[in-house]
């Protein structure tokens, strides 16, 4: 029921259009299981990013869930379900926004995120041409910065943050020219997410679903 209950909550949940389509689902992920995954996440708060295993010098670490028992992440089968369920409705996903990008072949990327404590910042982006469908679901601490939305790709068209609150997710549907977005850590701890992807398959050697 978990990845059902997390589709049909993505199609229930009203389209925001400010700056551009989105969508912001509270209390998205059952109880019972978030309370879990935020358990194990709790873990990552303070885990330096250089010493995890997966460290590719990159400034965030993903991590995907073939690698979850390396951390303690008790969650493979919960990740997989909300995957399976979001790659078999990628269609209505999608067409929840008017405009969206498509292609033949479609994959599920899904992985938690580990983004490094304050003053880090992600550059601001429009999203790969290669994702069509991007999903975060806030995890832990519980204060932090959501998701900023731009209407330029310029820090002064700043035009609102979608709230970061645990178990909230922000969703929309990657638009050239359009979507611009990025996030900051304003925490001494690291700032840990749950993010899912509708990816074109061309080109990709790792993927998670099919
Ligand atoms: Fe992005």
């Amino acid at each position: 029921m978990l990845g059902k209950n997390f589709v049909d909550k993505c199609l229930n949940s009203k389209v925001l259009t400010d700056p551009w389509p989105h969508t912001v689902t509270e209390n998205h992920l059952d109880q019972k299981e978030f309370n879990s995954l935020l358990n194990d996440c709790n873990r990552l708060l303070e885990i330096k990013l250089k010493d995890m295993p997966i460290y590719k010098g990159v400034t965030e670490n993903h991590i995907i869930p073939q690698h979850f028992k390396d951390f303690n992440i008790n969650w493979y089968d919960q990740i997989l379900d909300i995957s399976k369920n979001i790659y078999e409705n990628r269609k209505k996903l999608c067409d929840v926004f008017l405009e969206h990008r498509w292609f033949d072949d479609l994959i599920v990327t899904a992985y938690v995120g580990v983004t490094p404590p304050v003053p880090y910042s992600h550059i601001l982006h429009q999203e790969t041409i290669s994702k069509i469908w991007s999903s975060v679901t806030y995890i832990t601490p519980e204060k932090n910065c959501g998701t900023k939305m731009y209407t330029e790709g310029k820090k002064e068209s700043l035009v609102k943050e979608a709230q970061w609150k645990p178990n909230s997710t922000m969703i929309f549907a990657g638009i050239e020219g359009k979507t611009w977005h990025s996030y900051n850590s304003t925490e001494e701890s690291n700032r840990i997410t749950l993010n899912f992807f509708i990816k074109n398959k061309e080109g990709l050697k790792e993927y998670f679903y099919p």
